[in-house]
C-alpha cells in the first residue's frame, strides 16, 4: 500500500485507542445506527466500533479500512465475540466495490482523497445501496483548519451543499452541519447525510 499521511495517523492513533480499549461510538455513528439493517458496508470502518454495533442488533456488516492496527483489532473482536463482522485491508481510494447492500456507511474518509477521487468513490457507493437502502456519508467541510490528518498529495474539504446536490433524486433522512474545536486554535467542520435511495426495498 502507498505511503499516506492520513492513514499513517490513523494508524496510530487506533494501536492506541485499541490498547486503551477506547471503543465508544462517535456521534455521527450514533446518529447512523438506527438507520441500518441487513447487509451493511462500513467502507472506512475505523476500530470497527459501528460494525460491532450493527452486528448487535442484528447486521452482517463488512468493514474495510486501510489502517492495519483496525483491521487486526476488528478480526481479533470478531473472532472472540463471535458475531457477523467480516474485515479487510484495502486502500479504498481504488477499490471498486463488489456487491449490494442494504445499507452503506462512509464516515470521515472521502475528505482523505483529491476531489476528483471522492467524487467518484461516492458515485460507486451510492451505485451499490440496494433500492429502499440507505447511504451514511460524512465529510470534512471547508471552513475546516485542523490539518494534521492530511496527506498534502491529496484531500478534498466539501461545499458545505455538495452532499446533497451528489444526492439528488434520494429521500434526505438527515441532512447535518457540525463544527468542533480542535488542537492549535483550530476548528473541524463536518457535513453529515443520511439518504434513502429510491424504490422498494
Ligand atoms: C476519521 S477516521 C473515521 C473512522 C470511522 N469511520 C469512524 O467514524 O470512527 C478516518 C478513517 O479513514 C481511514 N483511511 C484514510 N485514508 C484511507 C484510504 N486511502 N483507504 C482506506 N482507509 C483510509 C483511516 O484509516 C481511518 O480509519
Amino acid at each position: 500500500m502507498a505511503e499516506n499521511k492520513s492513514i499513517a495517523f490513523f494508524d496510530e492513533q487506533f494501536r492506541r485507542q485499541a490498547r486503551d480499549a477506547a471503543f465508544a461510538l462517535n456521534p455521527f455513528e450514533e446518529r447512523a445506527l438506527p438507520f441500518l439493517h441487513g447487509e451493511v458496508l462500513d467502507f472506512g470502518c475505523g476500530l470497527g466500533n459501528l460494525a460491532f454495533a450493527a452486528a448487535r442488533q442484528g447486521c452482517r456488516v463488512t468493514a474495510l479500512d486501510a489502517s492495519p492496527a483496525a483491521i487486526e483489532h476488528i478480526r481479533a473482536r470478531a473472532a472472540g465475540e463471535g458475531v457477523a463482522v467480516s474485515a479487510a485491508l484495502a486502500d479504498l481510494r481504488d477499490y471498486p466495490i463488489a456487491g449490494d447492500y442494504d445499507a452503506i456507511v462512509c464516515i470521515g474518509l472521502l475528505m482523505f482523497f483529491d476531489c476528483a477521487t471522492a467524487w467518484s468513490v461516492l458515485a460507486d457507493l451510492q451505485a451499490h445501496v440496494r433500492p429502499g437502502g440507505v447511504a451514511v456519508v460524512n465529510v470534512l467541510a471547508e471552513g475546516t483548519t485542523y490539518m494534521d490528518m492530511f496527506d498534502p498529495a491529496g484531500y478534498c474539504l466539501f461545499e458545505p451543499v455538495e452532499l446533497e446536490r451528489r444526492f439528488a433524486g434520494w429521500t434526505i433522512e438527515m441532512s447535518e452541519q457540525s463544527e468542533f474545536s480542535a488542537p492549535h486554535n483550530t476548528r473541524k467542520r463536518f457535513v453529515t447525510l443520511i439518504a434513502r435511495k429510491p424504490g422498494k426495498a
